[in-house]
């Protein structure tokens, strides 16, 4: 097995070279555009997996809202290339979606079956990359994801603003309103490892299972970080964000199984501060 990982910096990214060990291929931005066909085709061509895994994406969600050309380019029109390329070489293609392609409507968890509707540009991008893959490549998995932390990146996560604007600012505004499934980076790649060795081609749901609201999220991180500051409930409209966001997104899978989000936060505190975890974050405020 030869995984080529494009979005190799990003933080799924990396998590995937890591789980992956030996058989990944890291496929930086540096190294192949996957909005320009011709760096698509000459760098898969000559790297030749079995499998490739796009985990590069454009997702600051109110950047897409500003930036619709760019987020479809990057979300949508580049998996049309892949999809060719990963044809030519009979390579399975697994794209990384999102929790954002749902309305949020439902107010129970979103299974592999419920029917998607975007309500901003990302989740549309995304969604839109779905339907070019199911049309156009042969052998596929779509694994759609949410709310991610852990791991390295460039974008800060959820618990990363959280836990940066307590610090500095020693209070912190969050959505009552908005409920997700907090996702470990770790279990994900596991399960996307997991999943692309075992299971038949399709779409999947991977997110760490349960739910529960911004603010009650940031208020474990709170106590199990023994973070001291002051959280503020608000409702999303509140935020004036420009995107809209779905107002419950969490996802629910009927192909498989991810440990409770409460455990993989616990897991992650024990991984990444296993000294003294909180006084480390706690001292500055
Ligand atoms: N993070 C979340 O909470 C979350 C939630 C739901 C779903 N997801 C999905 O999970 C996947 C990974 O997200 P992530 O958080 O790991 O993203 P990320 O940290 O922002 O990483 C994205 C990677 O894509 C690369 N990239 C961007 N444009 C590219 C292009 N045109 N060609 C090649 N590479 C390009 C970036 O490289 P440069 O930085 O060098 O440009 C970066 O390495 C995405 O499909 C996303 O939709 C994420």
């Amino acid at each position: 097995m030869k995984v080529a990982i494009i979005g190799a910096t990003g933080r799924l990214g990396k998590e995937l070279v890591n789980v992956f060990g030996t058989n990944s291929i890291p496929v930086t931005h540096e190294m192949l555009d996957i909005t320009n066909p011709r760096s698509v085709e000459s760098v898969l061509m000559k790297l030749n997996p079995t499998i490739v895994i796009n985990a590069a994406v454009y997702h600051p969600t109110d950047l897409c809202e500003l930036h619709p050309d760019r987020a479809f380019l990057v979300n949508t029109v580049a998996l049309k290339y892949l999809a060719d390329v990963c044809n030519r070489l009979d390579a399975t293609l697994v794209f990384i979606s999102t929790d954002y392609v749902f309305d949020g409507e439902k107010g129970t968890p979103y299974l592999e079956d419920d029917r998607p509707n975007p309500i901003n540009i990302y989740g549309l991008s995304k969604f839109m990359g779905e339907r070019i893959i199911c049309q156009y490549a042969g052998r596929y998995y779509i694994i759609r994801t949410s709310a991610i932390f852990g791991g390295e990146g460039k974008h800060k996560t959820l618990v990363d603003k959280v836990v940066a604007q307590l610090r500095d600012k020693g209070y912190i505004r969050m959505a009552r309103d908005v409920v997700i499934s907090p996702t470990y980076v770790n279990d994900v790649a596991n399960m996307i490892k997991d999943i692309v060795s075992n299971m038949e081609p399709g779409l999947f749901h991977c997110a760490n299972s349960g739910y529960v609201s911004c603010y009650e999220f940031t208020k474990h991180l709170m106590e199990v970080l023994d973070i001291k500051g002051e959280v503020v409930p608000v409702e999303l409209t509140e935020l004036n964000l420009i995107a809209r966001r779905p107002k419950f997104s969490a996802l629910g899978s009927n192909k498989i199984r991810m440990p409770d989000w409460r455990d993989a936060i616990h897991r992650w505190v024990n991984s990444t501060y296993s000294e003294e975890p909180c006084r480390e974050i706690s001292h500055p405020l």
